[in-house]
């Protein structure tokens, strides 16, 4: 779907979640969302924001996963994965504390695959996610599923993208600064959610959504395997959409 701007695109996604919040709620279930960070989806979180203050949509019943976090990354770093979401979302809206799950980046090495296998089984174990929100890296990487990355992959640690790092470099004052490592959801992970939302805004991510939208599937481009998902969509901009 291409909107004219990021404003319409966000708001629009905005009101899908709201919407399904709504509807798990007169359900008496919990709403699973697995959520990104990045600047992509920051107007989407302004607007549940708004719409808890404002409307009085409640979070009372979500539980939510967020797909990576840096590694080592210590909380209270405001380059932190863990800061961002609160910042932005957990900090405004009445969302239980223990509802909220982020990849923890301060476990200790020995520890992390366990971690991991860890994390998977408590989105299992919450029944799955309902509606992942994704953004999109000039990889093709989706969470910090970078090229390579396997089809059936699950929640691991990765080492990053030269790329990847390097678009990061300005947040952190310098590559040298940015973490080599990070912990992600795996694309099996991001497959089995219900209902896919991908945002991607700007000329900056043009060519990586042709390579998703119209390329062949491959791990080189991990964001294609979502072609294979049955209820994904693809949320763009003009200037994001331009190349296709
Ligand atoms: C990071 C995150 C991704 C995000 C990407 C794009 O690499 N791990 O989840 O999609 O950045 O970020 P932005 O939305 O700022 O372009």
């Amino acid at each position: 779907v291409i909107f004219s701007n990021s404003n319409i695109g966000s708001k629009t996604v905005a009101l899908e979640i709201a919407d399904l919040i709504l509807r798990k709620q007169k359900e008496g279930k919990k709403c699973v969302l697995g959520l990104a960070t990045g600047s992509s989806p920051i107007k989407v979180y302004e607007e549940l924001v708004r719409m808890h203050k404002e409307e009085g949509l409640s979070f009372s019943n979500v539980i939510t996963f967020n797909l990576d976090e840096y590694y080592p990354m210590d909380k209270s770093n405001i380059q932190s994965y863990f800061y961002f979401m609160h910042e932005h979302l957990f900090n405004h809206v009445d969302i239980l504390p223990e509802n909220v799950h982020i990849p923890n980046g301060t476990v200790k090495s020995n520890e992390l695959h366990q971690y991991c296998i860890a994390y998977e089984k408590m989105i299992e174990d919450n029944g799955g996610i309902d509606l992942q929100l994704l953004g999109i890296g000039r990889t093709g990487h989706i969470g910090f599923n970078e090229p390579g990355s396997h089809f059936n992959s699950e929640t691991r640690s990765i080492t990053l993208d030269y790329i990847t790092r390097a678009d990061a470099a300005s947040a952190f004052l310098g590559i040298d600064n940015v973490p080599k490592k990070a912990i992600t959801m795996g694309i099996r992970t991001v497959r089995k959610a219900k209902r896919i939302i991908l945002l991607a805004w700007g000329h900056n991510k043009s060519l990586v959504i042709k390579k998703t939208i119209e390329g062949e599937v491959s791990s080189k481009v991990p964001a294609t395997y979502l072609q294979h998902h049955k209820n994904t969509t693809f949320v763009l901009d003009e200037e994001a959409a331009s190349e296709l």
